[in-house]
């Protein structure tokens, strides 16, 4: 795990509001020609506590899978910090975990064979991963299919292929990039409650990106809003919707009353107008 050099973490609190994820300041300037620059990102503060699940939305361009990239490493910031467990990000490390919209699943290994990559590409023994890959299979209903290769997957079967893969070397971040944008509705509702089962059995720290507020309040347990380019953070929201979460949670007064706030906080920026 590429983090500072800066010693050993400090010790944990026992109260899970301990910060986990740190986004300090966080800018991100991009070049796009030699004399125009393009600022993504503006001043970006907040941090996650461990095991959260934190739903990232914002209108197309705002900077949220730059957002991502700056937490896993493989950008820098133009300015602020990303810092994990104390420690700051200095360069990919790796304790992440990445899902993205495209699975990016290689069509010549079978699904348990992709679920072990990250075990093959870390160089960790395949004995100790090797169940565990199985096992995360079983928990989204793929058990039965680790011989099969992917052409023969649905796209949301191939989508929790991905996830497993995500979680395969148990990270301590879980990064999800608009993972269920190109499923239908129903398979997308399925994949998020999927997703929580998976986090309760495996706990993780989320970050999660998503074009849709009831996504994010079907599946939160905070929601950051962001503005149009340069992203900014304009509202967070706890979310206090029961859990478990099931497909009822959203009939739940609390879920439209969630949805109507992430709504006006767009309206009110001028997103939806
Ligand atoms: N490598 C890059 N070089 C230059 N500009 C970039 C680069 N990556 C992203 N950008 C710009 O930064 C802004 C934020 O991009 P980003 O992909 O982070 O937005 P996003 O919120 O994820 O958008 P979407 O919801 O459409 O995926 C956009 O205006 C984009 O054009
Ligand atoms: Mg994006």
């Amino acid at each position: 795990m590429k983090l500072a050099p800066a010693g050993p973490a400090p010790a944990r609190s026992a109260s899970n509001r301990t910060p986990f994820v740190e986004l300090k300041d966080l800018s991100m300037e991009y070049d796009l020609t030699a004399d125009a620059r393009l600022l993504a990102l503006d001043r970006v503060a907040c941090s996650i506590a461990e095991s959260e699940f934190c739903a990232i939305v914002g209108p197309s361009g705002c900077g949220k899978s730059t957002l991502l990239m700056l937490t896993a490493g493989l950008y820098h910031p133009s300015a602020g910090q990303v810092v994990i467990d104390g420690r700051p990000v200095i360069g990919p490390w790796d304790g992440v975990g990445m899902v993205f919209q495209r699975d990016l699943l290689l069509e010549w290994r079978t699904v348990l064979e992709n679920v072990l990559l990250p075990v093959e590409v870390k160089r960790l023994p395949r004995s100790e991963f090797e169940g565990r890959a199985r096992s995360l299979l079983r928990l989204v209903g793929l058990a039965g299919f680790e011989g099969a290769y992917p052409e023969q997957l649905s796209i949301g079967m191939r989508q929790r292929v991905g996830i497993c893969r995500a979680l395969v070397h148990d990270p301590v971040l879980l990064l999800m990039d608009e993972p269920f944008a190109s499923v239908d509705l129903l398979t997308r509702e399925k994949l998020g409650l999927d997703l929580l089962r998976l986090t309760a059995e495996h706990p993780k720290t989320v970050l999660f990106v998503t074009h849709s507020v009831e996504e994010a309040v079907l599946l939160s347990d905070e929601v950051v809003v962001l503005g149009p380019r340069p992203g900014r953070i304009l509202r967070r929201l706890e979310n206090d919707l029961p859990k478990p979460r099931t497909l009822a949670s959203r009939s739940d007064a609390r879920f439209h009353r969630l949805v109507d706030e992430i709504r006006g906080a767009f309206q009110a920026a001028g997103v939806l107008s």
